[in-house]
């Protein structure tokens, strides 16, 4: 055999691999899995009986323009299909998006802690990462961000709410951020927990991207909609972008299952969104019993809390997986926690106080 090896790029050195949230153990204590951001409702039965009729076809290919599922969006949304872009779930369009738009030379800002993808897409596309550390409250620096901006910037992320903090940009500042923002650089809302804002002066990223070329919005069925095992997402984007998404896109990467499975959904939307209504009314349990054990925790708008536990993170996520429950460490920092169902938050509450008696 030969001694020496492919030649791969100098670009995949050092990329962090994408850590997927622990699952529950299925013989250990662990029961329950809220480490992944995911809706803990089972599919709707109407979307199973979708899936069931769409698994009779896997034999062949998908409609590769997702015709249904963009005419179904664009309908739903207000804009004109060829704004929008379908991918494997939205992480795929986002990695189409740094793809579409930055290389080697280039610059992507995106605030830190954020979404883990954002470092790994850019390092793959061979562009450097500006990482903008979050405000002493959590929430994405868009003054230091917009200062950030230089002639390479080609790329900015804005993740609201924010993944793992669950905080918020709100209607003024991100105007007043957008005006700062030169015209030829992509900015991409990633809108991924949307449908779980309640805080009204939160905007509509599609409300916002409608008069400005250079804003793009991401938005995904795995999280309200309960399709995260099907992955599909979209952008919305005016036509030079949604036009090099369409480019990009990997032929064939969203399933005729997944497409069928999203329209399915979207028609349930009034079912769907009464369930993560639901998860909101326990998200404020969550973080109000957290408040009154003593924990800071910020203001979340997503279907998570966020705990700055510093060096006590893996000490925490321990004594969680213990009592049942895996949580999301990134250790030295803190915990993300998903908001699942009532016993999984309940028991997840009951290992904070425990270990909250003990600090
Ligand atoms: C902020 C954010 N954006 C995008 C995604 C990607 O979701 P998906 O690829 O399932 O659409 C996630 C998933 O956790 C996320 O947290």
């Amino acid at each position: 055999m030969s001694e020496t090896s492919p030649k791969l790029r100098a670009e995949l050195e050092g990329i962090p691999t994408y850590k997927p949230g622990k699952p529950a153990a299925a013989d250990g204590p662990a029961a329950y899995k809220l480490s992944s951001n995911e809706n803990p409702y089972p599919p709707l039965p109407g979307v199973m009986e979708t899936v069931a009729e769409a698994v009779r076809s896997f034999n062949r290919y998908p409609d590769m323009a997702c015709t249904g599922l963009v005419d179904e969006l664009a309908e739903r949304f207000g804009v004109p299909a060829s704004h929008l872009a379908t991918g494997t779930g939205s992480v795929g369009v986002a990695q189409q998006l740094v793809q579409s738009t930055a290389g080697a030379g280039d610059e992507v800002i995106y605030a830190w802690r954020s979404f883990e993808a954002y470092p790994i897409i850019t390092q793959i596309s061979g562009a450097a990462s500006v990482r903008v550390p979050l405000t002493a409250g959590e929430v994405h620096d868009l003054d230091a961000m917009a200062a950030a901006v230089t002639e390479r910037t080609r790329l900015i992320f804005v993740c609201n709410p924010n993944n793992p903090t669950g905080t918020v940009v709100r209607r003024a500042e991100l105007e007043r951020f957008l005006d700062r923002v030169p015209g030829d650089v992509l900015v991409v809302l990633d809108e991924a927990y949307r449908e779980f804002i309640r805080d009204p002066e939160v905007p509509d990223g599609v409300e916002i991207y409608r008069d400005r070329p250079n804003v793009c919005v991401l938005r995904t069925f795995s999280k309200a909609y309960g399709l995260a095992g099907l992955r599909v997402g979209f952008a919305i984007a005016h036509e030079p972008v949604a036009a090099a998404l369409r480019k990009t896109a990997v032929p064939f990467g969203v399933s005729q299952i997944a497409q069928e499975a999203a329209i399915a959904s979207l028609r349930a939307e009034d079912e769907l969104l009464g369930r993560v209504g639901s998860l909101v009314c326990e998200r404020t349990r969550v973080v109000e019993g957290l408040r009154a054990q003593g924990w800071t925790v910020p203001e979340t708008q997503a279907n998570f809390v966020w705990l700055r536990l510093g060096e006590r993170t893996a000490a925490f996520a321990e004594v969680c997986e213990k009592a049942g429950v895996v949580i999301r460490p990134f250790p030295g920092e803190g915990v993300r926690v998903t908001v699942g169902e009532s016993e999984a938050n309940d028991i997840f509450l009951k290992a904070a106080e425990g270990f909250r008696r003990e600090l």
